[in-house]
């Protein structure tokens, strides 16, 4: 297998084995939906699609209708969650530098500046126990835990920390629609969970976003800050904005749901392909808890080296692979000027990950591909 066009070109087609393939529904799929939209002559403001996709999220998650939301994106749905839990404006959100450049970008939009943090290098994620003995907490006013490419959050230990301490959390699942259905650990409590809908991921829509809480007060805020600060009135009663999923975006999402039994028992067998062949190489290693129960639509791993060269060495045999979140978020042009702590281990982390080529129809043969290329890489 060589690569089409010299790597360097740029653009997933000039790739033999894209990093990326998503697949939404077909318009076959969605005619169905599609037909009811122009019966109803409904398009958006809370539609009997809108209402039914958030139904179905409900029982797919064994959740209260109450405890589940569908927003125009996973962005705003975050900034609507900082506000729907009441985050003071002005103060400190702490966050993960290791993470996507919206989760900080979030932040800002809910008027709370973004203080980047460490992450534990177990989990790869913050350490409720650590941030317990910061003595800036009088100045934050929320914290934001992120799940690195659809691992598990425990959600427990940060109910208790929201409690104990009244520092709001919440959690940025953006990737886990699978990890949170799927294990009785990473299920939402209070602390709202957001999950994106984008096209990219394991369940995608094309734009859009979920939130899900036990809370129904702040299920029900995160509604309002959605449609203007407006509810029950004419009037906005709190500061919001337009943050409403329309009802074409809710039918690719109960087109997607039709698919999704499929769909997941696709992503479960590469990812255990990938496992599988992974263990070639003992100086490669795996995200914590990979594949342990749930799935997504990444296979980020970490691998020793120049991470940099390694890239470049897999382009010119043909495989796309991405330093998906870079060297963090606290590095990036836009986000230089915010506060942040030492951050060892998410430089460690940052230095070392690597994302290879993944698909629910990814081939055998394609994984092999890409494992030997990746062999072949290491020894630079
Ligand atoms: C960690 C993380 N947070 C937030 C987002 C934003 O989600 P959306 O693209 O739906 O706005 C993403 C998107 O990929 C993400 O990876």
């Amino acid at each position: 297998m060589k690569p089409k066009k010299s790597p360097t070109m740029a653009g997933a087609s000039d790739y033999t084995i894209p990093l990326m393939r998503p697949q939404l529904p077909t318009s076959s799929q969605l005619a169905p939906y599609l037909a009811e939209i122009d019966a109803n002559r409904w398009y958006t403001n809370f539609g009997p699609l809108v209402l039914r996709f958030e139904k179905r999220l409900a029982a797919h998650f064994r959740m209260p209708e109450s405890g589940v939301a569908v927003v125009a994106n996973g962005t705003t749905a975050l900034s609507a969650a900082l506000m729907a839990v009441g985050a003071r404006p002005g103060s400190k959100c702490l966050v993960p530098t290791w993470t996507f450049v919206a989760s900080a970008a979030a932040i800002w939009a809910a008027n709370l500046t973004p203080h980047f943090i460490d992450v534990s290098s177990r989990t790869w994620e913050p350490d409720p126990d650590a941030l317990r003995r910061r003595s800036d907490l009088g100045e934050v006013g929320a914290v934001m835990v992120v799940s690195p490419f659809g691992s598990p959050v425990n959600a427990r230990p940060w109910d208790e920390f929201w409690s104990e301490t009244g520092i709001p959390v919440i959690i940025d699942a953006a990737a886990a629609f699978d990890t949170v259905a799927s294990l009785d650990g990473a299920r939402p409590g209070r602390c709202p969970v957001m999950i994106s809908l984008h096209a990219t991921k394991a369940f995608g829509v094309g734009e859009g976003g979920l939130v899900l809480s036990t809370s129904e007060q702040v299920i029900h805020r995160l509604r309002q800050v959605c449609n203007f600060g407006i509810w029950g009135s004419e009037e906005g009663q709190i500061l919001g904005y337009n943050g409403k999923l329309s009802e074409y975006h809710a039918a690719v999402g109960l087109a997607a749901l039709d698919g999704w039994a499929m769909r997941r028992t696709e992503l479960m067998s590469r990812t255990l392909r990938y496992s599988q062949e992974l263990k070639r190489l003992p100086s490669v290693a795996l995200l914590p808890a990979y594949g342990d129960g749930w799935v997504s639509v990444y296979c980020t791993i970490q691998v020793p080296g120049n991470v940099p060269a390694i890239v470049d060495r897999m382009a010119s045999l043909g495989v796309e692979t991405r330093r998906w979140w870079q060297d963090g978020v606290h590095v990036q042009p836009a986000y230089r000027g915010f506060p942040s702590d030492d951050l060892p281990v998410s430089a460690d982390i940052a230095a070392h990950a690597l994302s290879l080529p993944f698909s629910h129809d990814i081939s055998d043969e394609q994984i092999t591909y890409v494992v030997d290329s990746l062999a072949r890489s290491l020894d630079i």
